[in-house]
């Protein structure tokens, strides 16, 4: 257990890559609170957690990262409960594709809402009170999106750039505190809810292929010819979050089985 007693803080904790998260968190030894927009499927969602991992803290609480007064909310309840924050993933994202010839722009500024200013939000709450402490890791949940452009996929690579910027900024602030701030970039979870609800309907639609089509693609643009798995995240973030990274800050760490290559 390589973050035992730590205290860890999560965005978009509900489901998919952030429940998988939580979940690795509580394996390591963390204690966490856990805060996303959809409440009752993170109560489910944290009920579950809780049922695997008896006797283990695990705190929820509502937040929208678009909206400072809830990330403000979830970074106190952190402090005023456990004390401090020693480890915040910010992982709440939001994915909406289409051709940027006929992007409406109302959702094209959604996904920088949450994607790029919900990351701002949670930075500058989360880092001020390990400013107060001296101590702190910062992981932000990027994409590979976030270093190459993304077919159809404007508002989402934008949005992503964007906060690699966020991050090697903050990470030059808070060098000298020692407060490390580093993103983890995925390649593509297949399995996840994000693909099976939503991403394979419209990058069908939108690339005109079928949905098993687009499965493969995606498949055959990894080196390592698999998708990503949740466990593969989840490892970089332990790696991360603990003093075995201590002399790495400002990092946008690939994790996507050489795609980025390609
Ligand atoms: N699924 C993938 O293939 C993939 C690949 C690379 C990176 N990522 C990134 O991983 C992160 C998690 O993605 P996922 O696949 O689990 O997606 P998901 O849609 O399954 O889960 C995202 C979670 O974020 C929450 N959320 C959305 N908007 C929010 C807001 N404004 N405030 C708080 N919570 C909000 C949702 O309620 C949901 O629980 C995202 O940042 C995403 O960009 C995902």
């Amino acid at each position: 257990m390589l973050l035992k007693e730590k205290r860890a803080v999560i965005t978009g904790a509900a489901q998919g890559l952030g429940k998988a998260l939580v979940e690795r968190l509580l394996a390591e030894g963390c204690q966490v609170l856990a805060g996303d927009m959809q409440e009752t499927q993170l109560g489910e969602t944290a009920a579950e957690l809780k049922s695997r991992y008896p006797g283990r803290t695990l705190l929820t609480a509502r937040c929208d990262v678009t909206q400072e007064p809830e990330v403000k909310a979830l970074v106190d309840q952190a402090q005023k409960t456990f004390g401090g924050i020693d480890i915040f993933i910010a992982n709440a994202g939001i994915l909406i594709s289409g051709p940027l010839t006929e992007f409406d722009v109302g959702k094209w500024r959604k996904v920088i809402e949450v994607n790029l200013v919900g990351q701002m939000l949670c930075m500058k709450h989360a880092l001020k009170v390990m400013d107060a402490a001296g101590a702190g890791s910062y992981i932000q949940i990027n994409s590979k999106s976030g270093k190459k452009g993304s077919f159809k996929n404007s508002a989402y690579a934008a949005s992503k750039f964007g906060a690699i910027g966020l991050v090697q900024s903050a990470a030059l602030e808070m060098a000298e505190k020692k407060i490390r701030v580093n993103a983890i970039c995925p390649g593509n979870l297949l399995d996840s809810p994000l693909w099976k609800d939503s991403l394979f309907k419209q990058y069908a639609q939108n690339q005109g292929i079928t949905e098993a089509a687009v499965r493969q693609k995606y498949i055959d643009q990894v080196p390592m010819k698999r998708p990503c798995a949740y466990e593969d995240v989840c490892n970089v973030m332990v790696f991360l979050a603990s003093d075995l990274s201590s002399y790495m800050t400002g990092q946008a760490i690939n994790v996507t089985g050489g795609q980025e290559m390609r």
